[in-house]
């Protein structure tokens, strides 16, 4: 999705700009573009493709402002192109502007602009921004004329030409957040941008303006009503913002899987007692919780799934799993329902847009978010943070392990209140949560061998994943990341389901990774993987190293530490993200910002 920056301080603003540009690349965008203001006019620079083509144009220019804004954007409304790349400009090129979002009305302003003469040079929504801002009055004054017009979405990042060193930000469903330095600061979209300068920062909230120069920023509501904003301290690392050695940030953000479980656990399990802890939801009133509503996209959307089997078996209440771009259409009964929305990023427009509609509704929200203050965060009753910390990569990995893992504790603790869950049963689990850390540095030591099946396989076109119980939704999610970073076609399929019409496709050319579990799955798991092979299929099978009549029956062969049932998923996730990563590193794809998709989806 789009990403912005904007600056104003004492560093040389293009390269500080650029930088910063680099650093939102993660989260996808088709072309880029800055404007600065050097000796009181602006120069707009705009490329359609990579920033190093922008870099490219920008070479050579020795300008040495300290004031500009930047952009990656993400097309919506018209090609990617440098005329749509932005920034946009008014007609007489004092004004430069970038935004995140869509402004839904676009099409009667820009009529309207017309017709009073305004010329366009872009097929974008964006444009009419730009243009509305021109006429009488005071910056100020014209940037709060022009939002009450505006309908949709929208984080903006303005500067006027006649306001040297000053920048505007506006917050409407979109993110946006201040960095404040000494005598520096950063409008950005996203803080990984502005994080090695500062960790001080101001988020900023839906209906608010914030209007910064070199000496200071007020914060003020669309009315023009100053309102108190205090900076908050962000605890990453900018350190942890880097590849650490790693080739991508996807192969990195795996490795830290067994990290990111014990810090997602630390605190939350009293080990003396032997239960879970989770202070976040003292106030959660469980007796009046008669059911679960998951709502959540992609990658999120499956941990959603393992959560509503471990909440059903565990705290014995009825789940329902909603993909949230189909709930926020429909007409849900949330009468007693605890509605759980799961997002990374805590800004996908959709689940967003979901939970706004179980408020209207009554529901009350909690919600499981990786990123701290996130909007998702800011309209929920409760959170429970994954902890993964900053997830870079475009398909999820570390996070999808962090929200797993909050939903299996979350599971332990509502069964525990409300008496369902023998505690036998809850501290064998609890037990045997503390070996997964080990068995997952186990799992990543082979990796080698899980490249080596890729090798073999890469040039195949086709793939079925197959699992049944906690497995089914692991098979979405190795599907979904295999087409998401290699561009091969992957089916995820529950295996019971395959005789019923997938199996037709099954043959030489196609591979299946067959997810293996214990108990009475397994042997129709073995059906499966005989059905398979009648057919001439080719076999991956990821199954308990223990389990060799399964390694004897297939073409390769992915041993998973023995664990119980429940926490197998924890484990398995591990080898399909890794195969996932393999094949697209043999495919040479752009592993960390795969073609067409975007880290965090801020439009519906
Ligand atoms: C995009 C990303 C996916 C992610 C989904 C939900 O589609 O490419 O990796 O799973 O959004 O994102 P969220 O931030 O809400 O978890």
């Amino acid at each position: 999705m789009c990403g912005i920056i904007g600056y104003t301080g004492q560093r040389r603003a293009i390269p500080l700009l650029l930088q910063a540009l680099k650093r939102l690349e993660y989260r996808g965008y088709d072309s880029a573009g800055i404007a600065i203001v050097e000796k009181g006019t602006l120069q707009v620079f705009r490329k359609k493709g990579k920033i190093k083509e922008l870099e490219q144009e920008l070479e050579g220019k020795e300008w040495v402002t300290s004031f500009g804004i930047g952009h990656t954007r993400w097309a919506t409304h018209g090609i990617p192109s440098d005329h749509n790349a932005h920034p946009h400009c008014d007609c007489q090129k004092t004004i430069a502007l970038v935004h995140n979002g869509i402004i839904e009305n676009y099409k009667s302003l820009k009529e309207m602009l017309l017709r009073e003469g305004h010329v366009f040079s872009s097929d974008t929504d964006t444009e009419v921004i730009a243009h509305l801002l021109e006429g009488e009055g005071s910056p100020k004054e014209r940037l709060l004329r022009t939002v009450s017009l505006l309908e949709g979405s929208f984080a903006l990042c303005i500067l006027f030409t006649e306001e040297e060193g000053v920048l505007y930000g506006v917050r409407k469903s979109s993110p946006l957040i201040l960095g404040v330095g000494e005598g520096e600061y950063f409008l950005s979209s996203d803080i990984p941008a502005f994080l090695e300068y500062t960790r001080s920062a101001v988020l900023l909230d839906d209906g608010e303006v914030v209007r910064v120069d070199r000496s200071g920023f007020t914060v003020f509501d669309f009315q023009g009503q100053a309102k108190d904003k205090k900076p908050i301290t962000i605890p990453w690392d900018p350190v942890s913002a880097e590849k650490g050695g790693f080739k991508h940030f996807m192969l990195k953000e795996i490795h830290e899987e067994p990290r990111v479980f014990e810090d997602t656990l630390a605190g939350r399990i009293d080990f003396h007692k032997q239960t879970v802890a989770l202070e976040e939801l003292e106030n959660l009133p469980f007796s009046s919780v008669r059911r679960v509503t998951i709502v959540a996209c992609g990658t999120a959307c499956h941990a959603g799934m393992l959560g509503k089997i471990y909440l059903e078996t565990l705290a014995r209440l009825p789940v329902a799993v909603e993909y949230a771009s189909e709930f926020r259409y429909q007409e849900p009964l949330l009468q007693d329902t605890l509605v759980i929305a799961i997002s990374q990023s805590g800004e996908t427009a959709d689940t967003l847009r979901a939970v706004e509609l179980a408020r209207e509704q009554g529901a009350r929200i909690l919600s499981v978010c990786n990123v701290l203050g996130s909007s998702l965060t800011r309209i929920s009753d409760w959170v429970l943070y994954t902890r993964a910390g900053l997830e870079i990569s475009v398909a999820s990995t570390k996070a999808f392990l962090g929200q797993v893992t909050v939903l299996l504790l979350l599971s332990l603790f509502l069964g525990e209140k409300r008496g369902v869950l023998a505690p036998e049963r809850q501290e064998s689990l609890l037990r045997e949560l503390l070996s997964l850390p080990r068995k997952m540095n186990q799992i990543l030591k082979e990796e080698q061998s899980i490249h080596e099946i890729a090798r073999q396989y890469y040039r195949h076109q086709n793939f079925f994943y197959l699992g049944r119980g906690l497995l089914y939704p692991l098979a979405l999610e190795g599907a979904l990341k295999l087409k998401e970073i290699s561009y091969a076609y992957a089916e995820g399929l529950s295996a019971g389901e395959m005789k019923h019409g997938p199996i037709a496709l099954v043959g030489p050319d196609l591979v299946s990774i067959v997810l293996v579990g214990e108990g009475e799955r397994r042997i129709k798991m073995l059906g499966n993987i005989e059905e398979i092979r009648a057919r001439q299929g080719k076999i991956i099978a990821v199954a308990s190293e223990n389990d060799t009549e399964v390694k004897e029956k297939v073409d390769f062969f992915i041993p998973i530490p023995p664990t119980s049932e429940f926490l197998s998923p924890l484990l398995a996730i591990i080898p399909l993200q890794l195969f996932a990563y393999y094949m697209a590193l043999e495919r040479g794809c752009d592993i960390d910002q795969p073609r067409n998709l975007a880290k965090s989806v801020t439009v519906e």
